[in-house]
């Protein structure tokens, strides 16, 4: 296929589509001999990576554990990519997450799983299948190829949520919704955005920014482990349930929790149901992403109608749609692909009788992007965590954002009282740190880093 005139055979499948797949490892590795780990990159882990096309056509059989790759700056520079080729001019991805802990508003790392904090990763190694076995196998037989050419530094198992919560991330909510597509590439289904390819494959059309030509046809990988404190995010929605004529306290609740992420856990938007959950709307792909926000009489400086959809929304802070004026892509050009996966148990009875998390779970979550300051850095830092967006008192996305661990003035949340203010003293949402990485084309595997 020759969709969008982009080279298929030749983008990592995890980028566009995603692997889609219920069982994944985050493999996280030092280089240790350069020389023989570049030996093998070619000869034993290139013939695993699992391209775009290869999941289109579902031209997986014969492999039944997909693999796909990525390096951080560290490791690029472990793999010799040195001077002008090393220069991928992207400032967060050079410097490593654990300089941007600042920008991103993490309370520090005391919170972050240790081996994230400092450069020492190299790469990431992303493995994923329908069973946890055959993910084991693929990698027991890729470690005894490998030898002592890599160290294992880190690794992390995600899993979609048994049924019925396939799908959900583990606040309950249906996850994997909506993502852009390319322009030309697949769809539109109705609502979805329609992007350059450049604004996340790296140069491509849209993509202005000027790089060695080796790392066309990549793209960056954001990875964070963000550890979700679900018990406690249940209790803050039983005690602060919305108080409406016809609805119980647990559906003033549900109320409340869809608002703060601007979805019911069906997936149905509360944009279009603003009331109750609405699970066939939810499951409706033609239908589910099809809004905008616009009310009527809406402009930029008259965003005042949060009946339906608070300003703060986690879908609204992270992509406004007409908030921002329309045609929305031709105002925004933040937008990023997400693939990430659960990980981690479900609640146990202890933790929902004590209110009181005891067992790490979250998302690991995977953001594709051709600049990481226009996506994952600007979605978190300068829309999510900053209070004035979309304008003066809308607060924090009660989801995702961050006051470097001070409490969240959110509002919005309450129907029947917008200028309510919630503060938010819990983050439901800590970061465990993560790293940045670009996950290459396979023929700069091939042809520029292999060799
Ligand atoms: C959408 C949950 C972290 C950006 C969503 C949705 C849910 C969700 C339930 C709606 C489903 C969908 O539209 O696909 C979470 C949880 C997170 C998290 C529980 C942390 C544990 C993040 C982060 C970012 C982000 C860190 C970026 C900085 C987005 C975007 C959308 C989205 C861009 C789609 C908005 C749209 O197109 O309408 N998230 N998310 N999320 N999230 Fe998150």
């Amino acid at each position: 296929s020759a969709a969008a005139g982009l080279n298929l055979n030749d983008i990592q499948g995890d980028i566009l589509i995603g692997m889609r797949k219920p069982v994944e490892l985050f493999f996280f590795f030092g280089i240790s001999n350069t020389a023989a780990f570049k030996s093998k990159l070619k000869r034993d882990i290139l013939p695993l990576v699992t391209s775009t096309l290869q999941i289109l056509n579902n031209d997986t059989a014969a492999a039944s554990t997909l693999v796909n790759i990525a390096f951080s700056h560290t490791g690029l520079v472990a793999l010799n990519v040195t001077g002008d080729a090393n220069n991928l001019n992207d400032p967060p991805f050079a410097a490593g997450q654990v300089n941007d802990v600042k920008n991103l508003s993490d309370p520090g790392t005391t919170n972050w799983v240790p081996q994230f904090v400092g450069t020492n990763i190299h790469g990431v190694i992303l493995f994923g299948s329908d069973t946890e076995d055959s993910i084991n196998s693929t990698l027991a037989s890729l470690q005894s190829k490998l030898g002592n050419s890599i160290s294992e530094i880190y690794s992390l198992r995600g899993a979609m949520r048994p049924p019925p919560n396939m799908g959900h991330e583990h606040f309950g909510f249906l996850d994997g919704i909506s993502n852009p597509t390319i322009n030309g590439f697949q769809g539109p289904k109705p609502g979805q955005a329609v992007v350059p390819a450049g604004e996340i494959i790296v140069g491509q059309h849209g993509d202005n920014v000027t790089r060695p030509a080796w790392a066309k046809d990549g793209s960056f990988l954001v990875f964070r482990q963000l550890k979700q404190l679900v018990p406690e995010f249940n209790k803050f929605l039983a005690d602060n349930p919305i108080v409406e004529p016809g609805l119980t306290q647990e559906q003033g609740s549900d109320l409340l929790g869809a608002r703060m992420v601007g979805r019911w856990k069906s997936g149905a938007p509360v944009v279009l149901s603003p009331m109750f959950d609405d699970p066939a709307l939810g499951a409706d792909d033609n239908r589910n992403n099809n809004f905008t926000f616009a009310e009527p009489g809406q402009t930029q400086s008259n965003l005042t109608d949060q009946s339906k959809c608070p300003l703060s929304a986690h879908i609204r802070k992270t992509r406004p749609r007409a908030d921002l004026g329309l045609p929305e892509n031709s105002t925004s050009f933040h937008h990023i692909v997400r693939a990430g996966i659960p990980y981690g148990p479900e609640v146990t009875p202890d933790e929902t009788s004590s209110n009181t998390t005891e067992i790490e779970r979250g998302l690991a979550f995977v953001a594709y992007q051709s600049n990481i300051m226009n996506g994952f850095q600007f979605l978190q830092e300068s829309w999510a965590n900053n209070q004035k967006f979309i304008q003066r008192g809308v607060g924090f996305d009660p989801i995702i954002g961050a006051a470097g661990g001070a409490e969240r003035p959110v509002n919005g949340l309450d129907p029947t009282d917008p200028v309510r203010n919630f503060t938010l003293s819990t983050d439901f949402v800590v970061s465990r740190g993560g790293e940045y990485f670009f996950a290459p084309s396979l023929s700069a595997i091939a042809h520029t880093l292999s060799v």
